[in-house]
């Protein structure tokens, strides 16, 4: 089938889809993005995305690119022209095209690209048996909680992940406490049954699959603290997972070379994951992109 791009006002073959070399975006990562899962063909919760894009665009001063409406209209024509069912619709905003230099230019509009494509994230096995994840220092800059496309720590520590054959990388700061992973944030389940994540802030993305986590959580009764965790603590826990976009609720089985509780997924996490995936299919999935938790 073929694949339909959006690019600065033009629907386009994916394979022209292209950028002009003095995109902003290309040569100083001057940007942000959102990825969005499409569940049945909808988003699942369109409105908190959208929500985190405009507040990501407003801490980099990038205007947005067009009024919401305007924006979900053509999120839709992307999904639609490219048949994804089940799968992701990406968005990246950069601050446009003009000679390089490092200050703002004037007068220019944000460039605007969209993509959509069926089929991300972990294999079944993963799944079924849990991940492995590797900690590593995190490098990146002081504020993560921009999502912006400048992610070449991200990258690295994703690749350093990869070469060890774990899933993803746990990022860590010099007190050996864990912020989040490379693309996902990082929970641990306390042998008390406590939920912990690292609060929000600089230092990490603030999630969107992670508020929801949190709000299901909650609701299931499960108790849930936000603050930071030290890599110790994550390897005596009793269990681990991460989440993301396009990882759910995913369990982690391994932290480095310890195994985290029995070796096998954890019975909260694969709840978790259970609630997650109704939520995704529930009131959440759909055009109306009011910013609030669908469950
Ligand atoms: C660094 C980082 N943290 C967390 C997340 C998870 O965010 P979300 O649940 O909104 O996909 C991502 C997703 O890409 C990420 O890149």
């Amino acid at each position: 089938m073929s694949r339909f791009a959006y690019v600065n006002g033009r629907y386009v073959p994916h394979a022209q889809a292209s950028v002009h070399v003095e995109d902003r975006g290309y040569q100083f990562a001057d940007g942000v993005y959102e990825v969005i899962a499409l569940r049945n063909g909808l988003p699942v919760d369109l409105g908190l995305h959208l929500d985190r894009l405009n507040r990501s665009l407003a801490a980099l001063f990038i205007d947005e690119p067009m009024p919401r409406r305007a924006l979900v209209h053509v999120l839709r024509q992307v999904v639609k022209k490219n048949r994804v069912r089940n799968g992701i619709v990406y968005v990246q905003v950069t601050r446009g095209v003009a000679p390089r230099n490092h200050p703002f230019p004037r007068h220019v509009p944000p460039a605007l690209v969209i993509t959509a494509r069926p089929r991300v994230g972990p294999r079944a096995d993963q799944v079924e048996n849990g991940i492995r994840v590797l900690t590593m220092a995190d490098a990146r800059w002081a504020r993560c909680d921009i999502k912006a496309i400048a992610l070449l720590p991200n990258v690295l520590a994703k690749q350093q992940a990869a070469e060890a054959g774990a899933y993803e990388a746990w990022l860590t700061t010099p007190d050996g406490s864990v912020t989040e992973a490379s693309a996902s944030n990082a929970w641990i389940i306390e042998a008390d049954g406590t939920l912990v994540t690292h609060p929000l802030g600089q230092a990490i993305l603030p999630g969107v699959t992670r508020a929801v986590v949190l709000d299901i959580a909650r609701q299931a009764g499960i108790p849930v603290t936000e603050r930071p965790f030290t890599v110790a603590e994550a390897k005596a826990a009793r269990e681990a997972f991460i989440t993301s976009t396009t990882s759910l609720v995913l369990p982690v089985v391994q932290i480095d070379d310890v195994v985290i509780g029995n070796g096998h997924p954890g019975e909260v996490a694969r709840r978790l994951r259970a609630l997650y995936i109704d939520h995704m299919s529930g009131k959440s999935a759909g055009w109306d992109a009011e910013g609030h938790l669908g469950s």
